[in-house]
């Protein structure tokens, strides 16, 4: 993937200025940033939840803009930095973004086990963490011994 001398502005309030910068496949990158610096913003940016308003980002050596925008956001995954839950079922959330999988038991099955693992790997850590935590407004903030 790569940024071409893209910049950003919500209405009147600037946010990227000419950012260029190159990931190459299989590549891990971390954006660092002090709050509102814009890291957020430049990942809306490749689902296209906004358009640059300068500049290009390109995959595979297209322009984003070129590919259908399904296929574009069907392949990217995004963790919220705020978390949002539907109040309903796990069985009616977990296939959220997977239409089909609703009526696939096979692929519901192969979700829950994913969050089934992860319970179990994070269960050793969690229960360290909790013994000392304390938990800050709308639990922003959990601190406590490691
Ligand atoms: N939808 C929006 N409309 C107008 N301004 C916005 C919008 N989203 C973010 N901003 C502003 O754009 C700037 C960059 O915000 P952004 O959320 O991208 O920063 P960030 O680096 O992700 O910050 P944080 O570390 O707090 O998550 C900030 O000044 C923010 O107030
Ligand atoms: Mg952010």
């Amino acid at each position: 993937m790569k940024f071409k001398n893209v910049s950003f502005h919500y209405e009147d309030l600037p946010v990227l200025d000419d950012v260029s910068f190159s990931v190459e496949p299989g590549q891990t990158v971390a954006l660092l940033g002090s709050t509102g610096s814009g890291k957020t913003t430049l990942t809306s940016l490749i689902s296209r939840f906004y358009d640059a308003t300068a500049g290009e980002i390109y995959i595979d050596n297209h322009p984003i803009t070129d590919y259908d925008i399904q296929t574009l956001r069907s392949n990217i995954s995004i963790a919220m930095q705020d978390i949002f839950l539907f109040s309903d079922t796990i069985e009616a959330l977990l296939p959220i973004g997977v239409p089909k999988a609703r009526k696939k038991t096979f692929v519901w099955h192969q979700r829950l086990q994913v969050l089934m693992n992860l319970f179990i790997s994070l269960k050793k850590t969690l229960i360290r963490l909790l013994e000392n935590a304390v938990l800050g407004f709308q639990e922003v903030s959990v601190s406590g011994s490691p």
